[in-house]
């Protein structure tokens, strides 16, 4: 589904992927782990088409199509999502507006018709409730005065809502409270877990594949893929660090 060989990136000329390589069939989660400043967000920017980060070599396909050929809302209408580690707020856009034109806008991309205000509230509304985050929420501007926590529940609604093929969710474990975490990780289990999905899973913490069990893990270390292997891999990182098991 996603096929990314010898992948070379900078961010203000500074090189930051250095030949980074990774395939992710359909029905697959991968855990992708690392030290601070490894490329792991990196990766989910070049991915997603974030400006300023160029790339320099290598070639990205989903789906069989050229990934990095196409501009960024063509990614999304192709099915990709991209759950940041650092939500965005929007003042003066009430999540209701943001996502139902988003979703309205993919649609369109995918010459699908555009759903109703009435059939676009009761989507989100269940999304919503899914994700026990309280249905007046959606009213507000998008992530403005959200709680860390919330931020990341906020984003799990929209990928409910959007129904990727593809996400990339970057540390959307980070600041979630116990019960959250089983919330958000159910969540990602509910929406992702398909035989023609897939999901690439970036996070310092073994506590998220207690509920999003991967079918494999990775190190990124200095902007490559330094060691793959079974869900034991998070365990080992765990006890014992990256300079011990992937250095
Ligand atoms: N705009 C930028 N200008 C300069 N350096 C940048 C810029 N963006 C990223 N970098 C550098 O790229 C490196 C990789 O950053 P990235 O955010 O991908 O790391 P990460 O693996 O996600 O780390 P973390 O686990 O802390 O989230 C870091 O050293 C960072 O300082
Ligand atoms: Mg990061």
């Amino acid at each position: 589904m996603l096929q990314i060989t010898n992948l070379h990136a900078e961010v203000d000329g500074k090189p930051i992927l250095k030949g980074l390589t990774l395939t992710v069939n359909a029905g697959e989660v991968h855990a992708i782990m690392g030290p601070n400043g490894a490329g792991k967000s990196t990766l989910g920017y070049v991915l997603g088409g974030r400006p300023g980060y160029e790339v320099t070599g290598g070639t990205v396909t989903f789906a069989g199509q050229d990934l990095l050929d196409l501009p960024p809302h063509e990614r999304a209408a192709a099915g990709l999502f991209l759950g940041f580690q650092y939500p965005v707020e929007i003042p003066g856009v009430s999540n209701v507006q943001f996502l139902r034109e988003s979703l309205n806008s993919q649609r369109r991309a995918r010459d699908e018709a555009p759903l109703s205000g009435a059939e676009f509230l009761k989507l989100a509304r269940a999304q919503a409730g899914a994700l026990e985050m309280d249905a007046e929420m959606l009213k507000r501007p998008v992530n403005v005065g959200f709680s860390g926590g919330e931020k990341k529940r906020n984003e799990m609604v929209q990928m409910g809502i959007l129904n990727p093929k593809f996400a990339v969710l970057d540390e959307t474990d980070s600041g979630l409270d116990i019960d959250a975490l089983r919330i958000v990780g159910d969540g990602i289990n509910r929406i992702m877990r398909a035989p023609d999905k897939a999901v690439l899973l970036i996070t310092h913490y073994q506590r998220l594949l207690d509920y999003v069990k991967p079918d494999f893990v990775h190190v990124l270390a200095d902007g490559r893929i330094t060691r793959t292997g079974g869900p034991e891999l998070a365990h080992e990182l765990e006890a014992q660090g990256y300079a011990q098991v992937a250095a």
